[in-house]
């Protein structure tokens, strides 16, 4: 499609026209609007010069006129406004039955897992045609995720989920940035994003497929911090948790989704659970953040089984309440 030029990588992603489109809308709009400036300026000065015997009429003041030049950049700016939001809302909402990637940035490389199980470090591996969401935590401090072929940057905090999305359309391979200045090594920590032709990708991923699903991982550490013992009995179960309403003790009603989570597991006694004990003890410091999301994983998979079919599409209920939760 396009190759790309020096001004700009190519566009490879089903957002990338619509940015591209957005940024020539927005050059071409200053550029005349610099033009009529500069023309007027050069009229005017011609127009008005000092002569002898001439004088300016003076006027106070023009309806017509306020209103002509508040109108007329209001109408400009509301183009801007439409044009932007329609660009932002379409990036920020991933399609239904995008494939989940969990991304995880820590000083100074990018962890990018499948939720099938392969990992990879600084490189990530999709198929061409198939909207694919990223969900991004830090380990440490602010990074951002900036893959500029696709047109998509989005920063990476810690302490907090954030997402963001494409739709390659274009096999090949392209450079993967970290655009938030991280340390020391900040302009080392880049990557690759290979796309690939659907049936390259199944075939890549089954060969990739070494280890456990991250549900199944998940598993194993549900059980290995002894998180299985309590929530068999005393504490809240967490099937069908996942996208649910939970009341809480102070009568607030709280979405579990990834951050609702992510915080219970890592801060137990901020939100507690209305009927049960306070009595879940902090993981802070036991678990990385690749841990979490296969946890989150874990607990994503008891609510999907049976209602999707698969534990990779998460079903349409959940998924809009996943999206509030990310932000
Ligand atoms: Cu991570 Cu810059």
């Amino acid at each position: 499609m396009n190759p790309g030029s020096h001004f700009a990588p190519p566009e490879a992603s089903t957002i990338a026209p619509w940015v591209d489109g957005l940024l020539a809308y927005l050059t071409i709009a200053s550029f005349l609007t610099t033009l009529l400036v500069a023309a007027l300026v050069v009229v005017f000065l011609i127009r008005y010069r000092q002569r002898p015997n001439r004088h300016a009429r003076q006027i106070r003041g023009s309806l017509p006129l306020e209103i002509g030049w508040t109108i007329a950049p209001l109408i400009v700016m509301l183009t801007f406004f439409f044009a932007g939001a329609s660009v932002y809302s379409r990036y920020q909402r991933p399609p239904q039955g995008a494939m989940d990637v969990y991304v995880v940035a820590k000083q100074w490389m990018w962890t990018l897992q499948h939720p099938q199980g392969p990992r990879e470090k600084d490189a990530l591996h999709v198929p061409m045609g198939t909207p694919v969401r990223l969900i991004m935590t830090s380990e440490d401090v602010v990074h951002s995720f900036f893959a500029p072929a696709f047109r998509i940057k989005q920063d990476v905090l810690p302490n907090r989920t954030t997402q963001t999305w494409f739709e390659a359309t274009e096999p090949g391979r392209y450079r993967l940035y970290c655009a938030e200045y991280c340390g020391t090594s900040h302009s080392n920590m880049k990557g690759w994003i290979t796309v690939m032709e659907p049936q390259e990708f199944q075939a890549w991923l089954e060969d990739a497929g070494q280890g456990p699903s991250m549900a199944a991982a998940g598993e194993k550490l549900f059980q290995q911090l002894g998180c299985a013992q309590c929530h068999a009995g005393t504490c809240p179960p967490l099937g069908g948790l996942f996208g649910s309403s939970v009341p809480l003790e102070d009568g607030s009603l709280v979405t579990a989704d990834i951050d609702y989570l992510r915080n219970s597991i890592l801060n137990p006694q901020a939100q507690i659970v209305a009927g049960y004990p306070p009595q879940m003890p902090t993981f802070k410091g036991q678990v990385t953040e690749s841990e979490l999301q296969q946890l989150i994983a874990y607990i994503r998979s008891l609510s999907e089984q049976g209602a999707a079919g698969s534990s990779q599409a998460p079903p349409s209920g959940v998924r809009s309440d996943i999206e509030e939760g990310v932000r």
